[in-house]
């Protein structure tokens, strides 16, 4: 008889995003003359930049010809594609990184998932609340926890509260974890963390000898020149941090699939018998084992991302869903509404009007002014109350719906 994995059921709902989805379908089949306006799922909008568009065409071309056609690429990623990550990505930041300690792959909700593979089921893990939901059910899904409570919260993990109180940012754990997941720029609180913040949880990591996921998935959003990009900007870091990057926001590859992650070779973790082991031979172990590399194709696009034609053509593209965080950002304070995020990454965070719940504020926007966000409580039970709206739409519908809103509430 073949048996399940039960971890499985003890996930409370359906994934957030889906859900939604079903939503909105039921809604706009309820109602199908209404206008729904998306901002819900950070999903981009923007076509992919010509530079890129081009690189991906060539290669394509490349795969009908005899002498350059690609088969099995190395499994972490192209060289020509990592190094031109480094030199022009990390290196900047005053970052070195070998070659050998990147590995691309075919998006970043992946390599977080993935990754817990390489790290034994009995390591403490703290995640923020509210956070990526990525974290929290990957983690119910390999069988680290036991069942939620009431308010969701789950048996064996450690939750860090993020609030108000706190301006989002979680203090340090109160007892001894091993993994600890930090997301900065974050979704979904838009919240971003500076040099000195993320030292205490280096620091922390070090001493402790616990391992820092570090989920820089919006880096290239942040525009105050004072916040770090990488983790490896901290003192320390390399020998306790896993970075993780991606393409899917940065350069609108959320249909092309392609990500990054960072495993230096100092970061280390004890065997069962208690010597060191390096996490990036496991990592690369995982990899060629389970993984045949992000397509070629793909991987050419991804290195065109760093050309500079390509680079500015980028960089305009997110300067548009900066433009629309500060419309979304501005419209909202003019409604009266607390906004948090938005000036250093693509999602806005609100306080609901008027005490309502996370998912009586999506009814109520998706009902009276058919715009759909993201309920803040669908991120963990201290997201209760709040409500994020992601930058990444078209400029027209961005300023429809913020009026709309803005109509509503007044
Ligand atoms: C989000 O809206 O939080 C993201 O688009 C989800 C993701 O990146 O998987």
């Amino acid at each position: 008889m073949a048996k399940i994995n039960d971890n499985y059921l003890k996930l409370k709902a359906g994934y957030l995003f889906p859900e939604i989805g079903r939503r909105v379908r039921a809604f706009a089949e309820a109602n199908p003359s209404a206008k729904v306006i998306r901002l819900g799922i950070g999903d981009v909008t923007r076509p992919l930049a010509p530079a890129v568009l081009k690189a991906f065409h060539a290669a394509v071309d490349d795969l009908a010809t005899t002498d350059k056609f690609a088969g099995y690429g190395p499994e972490q990623g192209y060289d020509w594609l990592i190094n031109a990550i480094i030199e022009k990505s990390y290196k900047p930041l005053g970052v070195s990184l070998k070659t050998e300690e990147m590995f691309i792959s075919d998006g970043s909700k992946c390599d977080c998932a993935n990754i817990l593979d390489i790290f034994a089921l009995d390591n403490v893990v703290a995640i923020g609340d509210p956070v990526y939901p990525v974290y929290n059910d990957t983690n119910v899904m390999i069988g680290r926890t036991g069942e939620a409570d009431d308010k969701g919260y789950y048996k064996n993990i450690v939750y860090m509260p993020c609030n108000e109180a706190n301006g989002f940012i979680p203090a340090l754990p109160t007892r001894k974890v091993d993994i600890i997941y930090l997301c900065f720029p974050n979704n979904p609180t838009g919240v971003v963390a500076g040099k000195a913040e993320l030292k205490k949880w280096v620091d922390y990591a070090n001493a402790n000898d616990a391992v820092i996921f570090f989920d820089a998935a919006y880096e290239t959003f942040i525009t105050d020149p004072a916040i770090p990009h990488s983790i490896y900007e901290i003192e320390g870091a390399k020998k306790c941090a896993i970075e993780f990057r991606s393409f899917s926001k940065t350069a609108g590859f959320t249909g092309v699939r392609c990500g990054l992650v960072v495993v230096p070779e100092e970061v280390t973790g004890t065997t069962s018998t208690g010597e060191r082991y390096s996490f990036n031979k496991l990592w690369l172990r995982r990899t060629t084992t389970k993984f045949n590399g992000a397509s070629y194709p793909v991987q050419r696009a991804a290195a065109a991302v760093y050309s500079d034609e390509g680079w500015t053509q980028t960089r305009e593209i997110i300067d548009y869903y900066m433009e629309n965080a500060r419309i979304i950002r501005e419209g909202l304070k003019e409604a009266g509404c607390t906004v948090y995020g938005g000036v250093n990454a693509p999602y806005i965070w609100l306080k609901t009007p008027g005490g309502m719940t996370s998912w009586d504020f999506f009814d109520k926007l998706l009902n009276e002014c058919n715009v759909v966000g993201t309920p803040g409580s669908g991120f963990g039970p201290s997201g209760e109350g709040f409500f994020r709206l992601s930058a990444f739409g078209h400029r027209e519908n961005v300023i429809e719906a913020v009026e709309r809103i803005k109509k509503n509430l007044k």
